[in-house]
């Protein structure tokens, strides 16, 4: 690779590195069951959030058996409000497959780490660097940002060539005898100095030599050819309580929060009125006037992921003790029984300002 500074940026990096300026509970962390658990829980996820989830998931399943053997509602209840539900579904599969069929023990080759169900690039090299010292370099979002800006890439990073030409260049930047001395220093950095949004170059040891900062255009990168646009959809959904219970539903297709309870729900390809909810199929052939009382209709609640933009709104309407929901696949629970179950985050939301 034709880039100035490589050594520069690989010793400095290690010589600004002081874990103890950040301590976090898996830092040093040898446990490869340990390691993979932090890094499946930071996935999508900020450090401060992703804290009392790793305490908790640590102390509650201290070894790969007691996560294999939990059942899959009690885990997700357990994950709830992580978000990104299938990386709980993934951990569990990883972890039953360990258990049962690898004898419990985790794998300690790069390849067959990232065979495991989750696991992609990223995770594998922070698992395999981090508890076994395998020369494997992370790349995430941050590195990206490092990377291009200290080099000031002017490929774009999302693009096929800018990926592999970042790539490289990690491999090449990595300190290979002390791999995950390395890798933990490079997060660090990209998230306490070389941050997206307020870069702190007057602090930054890289800085005089950093081609971006040089250009005085530390924010131009890293460069990207696409931007996300996330699709709206718009989930109405019904809150039918009948006296002190109301009805809830397991979300099972192969959608979003599989596996997380909602309300009973009908979509809509843009977002009606009440009364054009009421001209809906489903929602006539489930609510045959005058089965129902309207208690009351909330405001929009929004929830940004990835590639979405949910949109909801919630109706409370009350029902009659014969009301019928044979052939439909709701739970009635009492209302104060509604917290043992995992909902997304909408819902939560809804649930602690409006029910
Ligand atoms: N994000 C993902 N893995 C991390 C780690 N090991 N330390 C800090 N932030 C992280």
């Amino acid at each position: 690779m034709p880039f100035r500074g490589k050594k520069h940026f690989t010793s400095t990096l290690m010589d600004w590195y002081e874990p103890e300026d950040r301590p976090m509970p898996w830092k040093g962390e040898k446990n490869p069951y340990l390691v993979w658990l932090s890094e499946i829980i930071l996935q999508q996820t900020r450090v401060e959030q992703g804290l009392s989830y790793y305490n908790k998931f640590k102390k509650k399943y201290p070894a790969i058996a007691d996560l294999a053997l939990v059942d899959e509602d009690e885990l997700m209840k357990d994950w709830e409000g992580l978000g990104y539900y299938s990386r709980a579904r993934n951990l569990h599969a990883t972890a039953r497959f360990i258990h049962e069929q690898l004898d419990g023990e985790f794998p300690d080759k790069y390849a067959d780490i990232l065979s495991l169900k989750g696991v992609g690039e990223y995770t594998a090299a922070a698992i395999a660097s981090f508890a076994y010292g395998l020369p494997y370099a992370v790349l995430d979002g941050n590195v990206y940002r490092v990377l291009s800006r200290y080099f000031a890439i002017g490929i774009p990073t999302d693009s096929t060539e800018g990926k592999k030409m970042i790539k490289a260049l990690a491999d090449e930047l990595l300190e290979k005898k002390q791999p995950g001395v390395y890798n933990q220093a490079i997060m660090d950095f990209g998230a306490t100095i070389c941050k997206p949004r307020v870069a702190l170059c007057e602090s930054c040891p890289l800085a005089s030599k950093c081609k971006a900062f040089s250009l005085e255009n530390v924010y131009g990168f890293p460069i990207k050819e696409k931007k996300i646009k996330r699709k709206k959809r718009y989930f109405n959904y019904l809150v039918v309580m009948n006296r002190d219970e109301v009805f809830i539903r397991k979300r099972k297709k192969n959608d979003i929060w599989r596996n997380l309870y909602e309300f009973p729900v009908i979509e809509t390809v843009r977002q009606v009125t009440w009364e054009d909810l009421k001209k809906e199929k489903a929602f006539f052939e489930n609510f045959p006037h005058p089965f129902y009382g309207i208690l009351s209709h909330s405001a929009s609640y929004v929830q940004e992921l990835t590639h979405r933009t949910i949109i909801a709104q919630f109706h409370q309407l009350s029902v009659n003790d014969d009301f019928d929901t044979t052939g439909k696949d709701w739970l009635k629970v009492k209302k104060e029984r509604i917290n043992s179950f995992a909902f997304p985050k909408i819902i939560d939301l809804y649930l602690s300002k409006e029910l």
